[in-house]
């Protein structure tokens, strides 16, 4: 992976690039320091089973131990992505909450398109996504392939962050880099790191603010927010609101605002009901001027891959088990209720309008 094409690119900003820099020298120096070693020691030189799967595996062309993980045929769509196991907070697995924003994307993808000249402020304005706590990123790399297939749409601006860990961003930039060069050349992608709720104050220092540093400078400019599977931890809920109220755009001039739309499964590491709090009343609690946040559950088909929505203890949402296990993503030890993935789509209405 190339850090200086990656900045030449606008892959990342000169600010992205000079926080990865030290730690990328940091690991390199390190691999390099293990090979030294097991060049000096014949002992070592017979390469362990570890090695010989870490060889054969595409990730591992710079000496990092990434895994290829391959999408075959979600709607069409095939891809790959390059996972982490030293990815933090639970950034290096495939949730199915993501899939379930993948079938949500390609469902609306074509109506954006269409609209997207009367609902941006200005026609020439770039739309412009941006994904939180992203994780393997599945949903921006697959809306990346959807957005190639479309003709109408002039080039997006897709953004893609999670918290500020070294390896969770390396993983994002790997499997961005890798992605097919029409993939790269339709979209304009960019690689972040953010933790919740940081550097979004309208007040904030500009030369720390990262709304200024690495979105352009612009606040409340993203037609699109995807979230998924990020609320599981209701002490982030409060950080997770504000980023969002930051960065997705108000209505303005009779044109619609952002839409920010939230994936998640009941996991059971806290009381559903806090998960359901944040849906039912924090984000509603969010005022903005003259706009307050609403959530409305998306009740309609998403796709022929899935059944109708179903209510679970009083909630629509779609059991993603049968899906993973075609997928061959399916993995044990999670209950049936676990499997359900809800889907919620956020937007600003006006403060005084009834909900
Ligand atoms: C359960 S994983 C979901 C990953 C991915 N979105 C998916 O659906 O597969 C939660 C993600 O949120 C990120 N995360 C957790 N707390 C965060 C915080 N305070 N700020 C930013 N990212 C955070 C983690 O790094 C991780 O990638």
């Amino acid at each position: 992976m190339d850090l200086q094409k990656l900045l030449d690119d606008g892959i990342i900003t000169k600010d992205t690039f000079e926080w990865l820099v030290p730690l990328w020298q940091q690991e390199v120096d390190d691999l390099r320091e293990v090979q030294d070693a097991r060049n000096s020691n014949h002992l070592f030189s017979i390469p362990t089973a570890e090695e010989t799967e870490t060889n054969n595996n595409d990730g591992d062309e710079d000496g990092l131990m990434l895994s290829k993980e391959t999408i075959h045929n979600l709607e069409g769509i095939t891809f790959s992505f390059w996972m982490d196991v030293g990815s933090t907070g639970h950034g290096n697995r495939l949730w199915h909450s993501s899939i379930a924003m993948c079938l949500y994307l390609k469902r609306n993808c074509q109506e954006w398109t269409v609209s997207q000249s009367s609902s941006s402020p200005s026609s020439s304005s770039t739309w412009r996504s941006l994904e939180l706590g992203a994780g393997t990123a599945l949903p921006s790399l697959y809306l990346g392939h959807l957005l190639s297939q479309e003709n109408t749409f002039s080039p997006c601006f897709l953004h893609i962050t999670d918290g500020k860990q070294y390896r969770n961003v390396r993983q994002i930039l790997y499997s961005v880099s890798k992605q097919p060069s029409n993939i790269l050349q339709r979209s304009l992608f960019r690689v972040s790191p953010h933790n919740w709720g940081e550097s979004v104050e309208i007040e904030e220092d500009e030369s720390t603010s990262f709304l200024v540093r690495e979105c352009q400078g612009q606040y409340n400019s993203y037609d699109l927010i995807l979230v998924s599977d990020c609320i599981y931890n209701p002490q982030y809920h409060k950080d997770l609101l504000k980023t969002i109220a930051a960065t997705l755009r108000l209505p303005h001039n009779g044109c619609s605002g952002g839409k920010a739309v939230i994936t998640f499964s009941l996991h059971g590491n806290t009381p559903d009901q806090d998960i359901w709090n944040f849906i039912d009343n924090t984000i509603p609690g969010l005022h903005y001027g003259d706009w307050r946040l609403t959530a409305t559950p998306v009740d309609y088909k998403l796709s022929t891959l899935l059944q109708q929505p179903q209510v679970v203890e009083g909630r629509q949402g779609w059991d993603m088990e049968e899906i993973m296990k075609d997928m061959g993503l399916w993995t044990a030890h999670i209950e049936p209720k676990r499997w359900f993935s809800y889907l919620y789509e956020v937007t600003w209405v006006n403060k005084d309008r009834n909900s």
